[in-house]
């Protein structure tokens, strides 16, 4: 049984969110969702969100899983907001532990912030299943851009996170703490030997040179073919000089700092201080 997909795209993160639906039944799975943040001002907004909860709600579905691909450092997820409104159990890598452990230390989150997964409702190991409906979904453990990263392989779909971005634009960078261009490269090469008809939705979407729409969809053999940095037989030994070349050059995520704070705490907004308003922080040279 293969899925349904719809995919809905954040311009103002680039970040591609997809329901995934059963169309034997009403089940269906949101990956990746966004919490709109507008960092000038410190204020949230569901409006991204609020399109995911109309669609689910116009077609009927019953989201029954809420899944990241992994701690996001460019947005904010928007998962207890959606399971609040539409039901659903929040799932990640169950290295999102280590996870945890390095951004509490960068953050100094304290005591009271756990370090044990246990703001998610699943952590997910390599080869764990799970069920949408009549679908059966499996996870990879892609580990690269972060160590908890996960591919969600639900029948013919693999969302790949910010695994693989579309051919033309290449891979994702390994540089945040815990990433890794060698364990990328092996991530992605578990990825290319999936089935060639394997369709892969990815993460993020920049355009290309010579592209000048977004996109989001390909396959598992135009991935193998036609990938600018992994395609045609790339050695692990120069796509790691290439990736890391290039990760020197990029800067830091506008939204990261917001972002692993509350993606650490699987979306949830730091806990109220005493004056009961919730704060973030900014390390001043700690990233
Ligand atoms: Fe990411």
């Amino acid at each position: 049984m293969n899925p349904d997909v719809k995919a809905f795209f954040d311009d103002a993160t680039f970040t591609v969110s997809f329901v995934v639906s059963d169309p034997a039944s009403l089940a269906c799975a949101i990956v990746d969702s966004v919490l709109d943040f507008e960092y000038s001002s410190g204020r949230t907004d569901t409006k991204s969100a609020d399109a995911i909860v109309a669609y689910v709600e116009d077609k009927g579905f019953d989201p029954v899983w809420l899944l990241e691909t992994h701690v996001h450092a460019d947005h904010l997820s928007a998962a207890p907001y959606l399971q609040e409104r539409l039901g659903g159990r929040i799932g990640i890598g169950e290295k999102i532990t280590v996870v945890q452990e390095t951004f509490g230390k960068v953050f100094n989150e304290g005591t009271r912030f756990q370090r044990d997964g246990s703001q998610f409702d699943r952590l997910f190991a390599e080869g764990d299943t799970f069920e949408i409906g009549a679908l059966r979904g499996r996870v990879l453990h892609t580990p690269g851009h972060t160590l908890a990263c996960l591919t969600y392989l639900i029948g013919d779909a693999a969302f790949v996170g910010d695994t693989l971005f579309m051919p033309d634009f290449g891979t994702a960078r390994a540089d945040f703490p815990g990433g890794s261009a060698e364990a990328l490269f092996a991530s992605i090469q578990k990825l290319l030997a999936l089935p060639d008809a394997t369709r892969v939705f990815v993460g993020h979407d920049y355009k290309a040179p010579g592209r000048d729409v977004f996109a989001w969809e390909t396959t598992v053999a135009e991935q193998r073919m036609r990938n600018v940095h992994v395609g045609g037989g790339a050695t692990a030994e120069d796509f790691v000089k290439m990736r890391e070349a290039r990760d020197r050059t990029l800067g830091m995520p506008k939204l990261i700092i917001p972002s692993l704070q509350v993606n650490i705490r699987a979306g949830h907004l730091p806990e109220p201080d005493d004056s009961g308003r919730r704060f973030l922080k900014i390390p001043v040279n700690g990233l």
